[in-house]
């Protein structure tokens, strides 16, 4: 490293690529002033050129290349951020980065939760950073205060919103009757939106951020595949108008929890849309912003909110990690993640918590008791049941005291052989009345 000029290599400048180098380049002399670090960006690695070099006119356009192992190579660069996303190729660029000893900065969570532990024993055996706070929850500083000021914490359940596309979306068809479609685009062009919008809508995105808090939060190791994961593209418009008219909100929520009968061994990760209370605090948590909840044994519940999506927000979280990832590499020092426990995945079928369904009927004498048999026969008690519409647009709206996941799928088996029932419509979970 050249005295306390860092350089840098970009891989990727889109939404967050693009934005950090407006960030940088705005606030570059203030950051050399606080650390004396200068960061140059002195190489970008993009598949279109041209393209590139036309939105991001502050860069010379001699920066730019298609080949981003090249940009890893390079003796010029110091530290590399990857903010390309997906998996092949920045799996190998991020390793290559590390075993030359460069620090990298990712905002990949894809790649986190479904490489983690190779890609950090890599940082760890080179002994440099790998930093990547802008996974999860944008520009929320969320990562840093769990692998650090909580690490001694006994973490018990992480619970949040942190998608900020299916937020805005869910927040859109809520508050304005936006159609779906039409918030998804919406979604897209604010930025907020993944390169494949279905890794969003699907859940997926989410399912990779609740398997990264877990890692970090429990000390373990949790793969995306471990966590139970349904999105939203189920949920209708008239989901969220029942859900209005009965005093609940739908989020997409992320729940990553230890096993209160043994919570070094077990832990429970998913990812669902849930009704939830409109007095609870996750209800009030609009568009792309997200919220997570940390409750610990010690410390008791904390809330982390802000910004969950979109270049600025990404952008000022990378920067962040850019400038202690440079300072570290100067002090020869690096922040590793520490050893990852195996651990035992709960199965879905074991959560307990209330459910809403929706359950499309024939209008007809005798429905109703051959339905509500199908609850009890699975030792499911209905809390409450209205019916909604007539003839063929007849519909039963369900909620359900605390019940078994394994008992409540064996109610929507039987449901499905009944004669009288045309089809079964949303299940949603209700989180937050669990006891
Ligand atoms: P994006 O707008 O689609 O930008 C991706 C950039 O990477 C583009 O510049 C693209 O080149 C480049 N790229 C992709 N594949 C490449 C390859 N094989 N070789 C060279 N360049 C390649 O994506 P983004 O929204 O900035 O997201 C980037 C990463 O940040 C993802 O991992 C995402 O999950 C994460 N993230 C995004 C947000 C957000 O709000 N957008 C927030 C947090 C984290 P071209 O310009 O030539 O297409
Ligand atoms: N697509 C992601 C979201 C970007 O909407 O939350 C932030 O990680």
């Amino acid at each position: 490293m050249n005295d306390d000029v860092v350089g840098i290599g970009l891989l990727g400048c889109g939404t967050v690529g693009g934005a950090l180098v407006e960030l940088l380049a705005a606030e570059s002399a203030t950051i050399a002033a606080r650390t004396g670090l200068t960061l140059e960006i002195r190489r970008v690695a993009v598949r279109d050129v041209a393209a590139a070099a036309a939105r991001v006119p502050s860069l010379d356009r001699s920066v730019f290349t298609n080949d981003a192992a090249a940009v890893v190579a390079d003796p010029a660069i110091d530290v590399v951020v990857e903010v390309m996303g997906g998996i092949d190729p920045a799996r190998e660029l991020v390793l290559a980065a590390l075993a030359a000893h460069k620090p990298v900065v990712t905002a990949n969570k894809a790649l986190l939760a479904s490489h983690g532990p190779e890609l950090h024993a890599a940082a760890a055996a080179a002994r440099v950073d790998l930093l990547f706070e802008a996974a999860v929850a944008g520009g929320i500083p969320l990562v840093r205060p769990l692998r650090e000021s909580l690490l001694g914490e006994p973490i018990r359940r992480v619970m949040g919103i942190v998608n900020g596309t299916t937020n805005y979306i869910l927040t859109r068809m809520a508050e304005q009757g936006v159609s779906y479609d039409e918030a998804l685009v919406e979604a897209q062009e604010l930025g907020y939106a993944e390169a494949d919008p279905t890794a969003d809508v699907g859940g997926a995105d989410a399912a990779a951020k609740a398997a990264i808090l877990a890692t970090i939060a429990f000390g373990v190791d949790v793969h995306v595949d471990d966590v139970a994961t349904e999105g939203i593209t189920g949920i209708s418009a008239a989901d969220i108008a029942f859900a209005h008219r009965n005093g609940y909100v739908v989020k997409l929520l992320a729940i990553a929890e230890t096993d209160p009968g043994d919570p070094g061994r077990r832990v429970a990760v998913r990812v669902h849309p849930a009704l939830i209370d409109h007095d609870h605090p996750l209800a009030s948590v609009r568009l792309s912003f997200n919220a997570v909840f940390v409750e610990g044994e010690a410390v008791g519940q904390l809330m982390f909110y802000g910004p969950g999506a979109g270049g600025g927000p990404t952008a000022s979280a990378v920067l962040g990690d850019l400038i202690d990832a440079a300072s570290n590499r100067l002090q020869g020092s690096s922040a590793s993640l520490g050893v990852l426990a195996p651990v035992e995945i709960v199965p879905l079928d074991e959560l307990r918590c209330g459910y809403y369904l929706n359950v499309q009927v024939t209008d007809e004498p005798g429905v109703l008791a051959a339905v509500a048999g199908a609850f009890g026969s699975n030792g499911v008690s209905i809390r409450s049941m209205v019916q909604e519409g007539q003839g063929d647009a007849a519909g039963l709206a369900f909620i359900t005291h605390v019940a078994r996941e394994s008992d409540l799928r064996a109610t929507i088996a039987e449901l499905d052989g009944l004669d009288a029932v045309r089809r079964i419509g949303s299940v949603i979970r209700l989180v937050g009345e669990e006891s």
